[in-house]
């Protein structure tokens, strides 16, 4: 079988290939408004067994822009409901031939272990606690936007480290670039393994040490969804990792905040932050078009040259 290249992870990409995306991903500007035809007569399947607004709208959109025709299919509109499984659900939908199936599911490893038994090239969209590759990419493109190389940079991620894909894509792709990594949160979601990854990563409790002199902050939504340990302690979390306008003074005069969405206002970050001139969480929502064009242009294209 022929081994399609579709995306699973930042962790299987090198330096190089990951430079190629976002240096592409800048041909493609969502404020330009036209439809192009670079995948026309190209069919994308949006397979989302999760809650999501920016990834599936954004991943459709991409698509649209680039001319190719997309399917969604939420997990309570599929045959998943009807007791199929998960390897029957994605033979069926590959054997309608779609050029590229876009999935998130709430297991991590979902699409790796079904890549193996498909040859329609899957796109990792979020898979459980383990990678989310676009997200970590569109956090590079819009991390350099403002300028500065990544090698270098002190990069401060903030929250519920470990349920959190969006850290963990973005532990790999940092460390790539030579990114200077501070991790932090309260013990409970701080995972020591993530330093195997990425030896040189400093992990901390301590909010103010974390921030102090950063060049990017990156907060993280509490995952409730994911903690199935009793009892957390919702209400105290604010005062010890909620990010609030006077962190930002600890941190480089030229901080940007970012966050992947959806945010809890008054949960992890103050409306005031996430208001500020500081926030680029837009900016991320915009890039991720962007970003999700120049995968899909490489995903597709490269099925059948
Ligand atoms: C993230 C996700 O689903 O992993 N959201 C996103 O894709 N923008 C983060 C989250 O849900 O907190």
């Amino acid at each position: 079988m022929r081994v399609p290249h579709g995306l699973l992870g930042i962790e299987d990409l090198t330096r190089e290939e990951i430079q190629e995306v976002l240096d592409r991903s800048r041909n493609f500007q969502p404020r330009d408004r036209g439809k192009l035809d670079l995948l026309r007569g190209r069919m994308v399947v949006n397979l989302f067994f999760e809650a999501s607004t920016r990834t599936r709208t954004s991943f459709e959109i991409a698509a649209k822009r680039l001319g190719a025709d997309t399917i969604s299919i939420t997990a309570q509109a599929s045959s998943v409901s009807k007791g199929e499984s998960l390897v029957d659900t994605l033979n069926t939908l590959a054997a309608m031939r779609p050029d590229a199936i876009i999935m998130r599911h709430a297991a991590s490893g979902a699409p790796h272990f079904l890549q193996r038994y498909l040859d329609t090239p899957i796109i990792n969209a979020g898979d459980g606690t383990h990678e989310h590759p676009t997200q970590a990419l569109l956090d590079a493109r819009t991390i350099l936007d403002r300028g500065a190389a990544l090698e270098g940079l002190r990069v401060a991620i903030i929250g519920d480290i470990a349920h959190s894909r969006v850290a963990r894509s973005n532990v790999y792709l940092l460390s790539k670039f030579g990114a200077q990594i501070v991790l932090c949160g309260p013990a409970s979601l701080l995972p020591v393994e993530l330093q195997r990854i990425a030896p040189g990563i400093t992990l901390t409790t301590n909010m103010r040490e974390a921030i102090c002199q950063a060049d990017v902050i990156m907060m993280l939504r509490v995952q409730l969804e994911r903690q199935h340990e009793a009892s957390f302690p919702a209400s105290e979390y604010f005062q010890f990792y909620g990010l609030r306008l006077e962190h930002l003074e600890l941190a480089r005069p030229n901080v940007i905040v970012m966050h992947p969405g959806p945010i809890n206002r008054g949960r992890e970050i103050s409306s005031e932050v996430a208001d500020s001139q500081r926030s680029v969480i837009l900016s991320q929502v915009e890039n991720g078009i962007a970003v999700r064009m120049a995968v899909l242009e490489r995903v597709l294209r490269g099925v059948r040259n």
